[in-house]
């Protein structure tokens, strides 16, 4: 495979290969010189049609680590913006000698599309409300630092699942790597593949909790939502966001992940974000190790 569009297309040998490869990449960026020489060869574009901040810096960082020549570019200060379209876009950043694209698109399938349509490798950084692989790669490696494995722990995703690219690729990665997956969050924010997926739904939090070992918190997607939709956004922060005094009436320590951004008070407190059951920004750092090591591995293939 020369492209990474979705966890759904890869199998529990390649994620064991990206951890492998991330594990030492981790502890080359904690060296005083973070940098190795693997890609000096190798021009990667990183074309963000949405925004974002922890995935476009991480791709950048990712790279530059692995001393590959980037180019960043951002739609909305683009060409695009008078109507040029994704694939001559895309084959005028090729023609400049680029090898792989790394690309944000809110239109899910669009990451498939192009990885069809050009002669490069491609890396889906988030495609609609279809997959976020490197996301849920990192989220994974973070389980298994804190916990020892993946496999055998379960873990609930929280909250706004019918917008998340983050808990489709979740489910995808944890399922693979041998974990029990729950979803809990309102029915108005469920969509209906959940059920093909084999995944149960605990509409209850405090239950969910009570079972879980980590609790994934999505965000929930306001730009996405209509203005009539139910809960509001009170309601579900009483009914779905997590405080301290609920963790703390458990009796157990469950992990609390979140992928950010945070609507802080909402999917969950401000001392829960902080606390110390936090590793919210521990996904942020392991997301540099995680994205090298999918280069890397995808890049090893286009020089061969
Ligand atoms: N988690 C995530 O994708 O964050 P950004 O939108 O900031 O990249």
């Amino acid at each position: 495979v020369n492209h990474l569009i979705g966890i759904k297309y890869i199998t529990k040998d390649d994620i064991d290969l990206i951890f492998e490869t991330a594990d030492h990449f981790k502890e080359v960026i904690n060296r005083p010189i973070k940098k190795v020489p693997s890609l000096r060869d190798v021009t990667i574009a990183n074309i963000f049609f949405e925004n974002s901040t922890r995935t476009k810096l991480s791709f950048e960082l990712a790279q530059k680590r692995l001393s590959a020549d980037v180019i960043s570019f951002s739609a909305a200060q683009s060409s695009v913006k008078k109507g040029e379209t994704l694939i001559d876009t895309v084959n005028n950043i090729l023609s400049m000698k680029v090898d792989m694209v790394v690309m944000r698109h809110s239109s899910p399938g669009a990451a498939h599309f192009l990885s069809q349509n050009i002669n490069a490798s491609v890396v889906n950084a988030g495609d609609g409300a279809h997959e976020h692989p490197t996301q849920a790669l990192l989220d994974s490696f973070t389980i298994r630092e804190k916990l020892g494995d993946v496999g055998g722990k379960k873990v609930v995703i929280v909250g706004d699942i019918l917008h998340s690219r983050v808990a489709l690729s979740n489910i995808f990665a944890l399922q693979k790597l041998g974990a029990e997956v729950k979803l809990c969050g309102p029915k108005t924010l469920m969509p209906k593949y959940v059920e093909s997926l084999g995944v149960k739904v605990e509409p209850n939090l405090r239950k969910a909790l009570e079972w879980a070992d980590v609790a994934n918190m999505l965000r929930v997607q306001n730009e996405r939502l209509d203005v009539n939709y139910f809960p509001s956004t009170r309601e579900y922060a009483q009914q779905y966001g997590v405080t301290k005094e609920l963790l703390d009436s458990l009796n157990k320590e469950v992990v609390i992940m979140h992928p950010g951004p945070i609507n802080r008070g909402v999917e969950i407190t401000s001392d829960v974000a902080d606390s110390q059951q936090s590793v919210i920004l521990n996904q942020v750092e392991n997301g540099v190790a995680i994205r090298m090591a999918v280069i890397y591995l995808l890049a090893s293939k286009i020089k061969q």
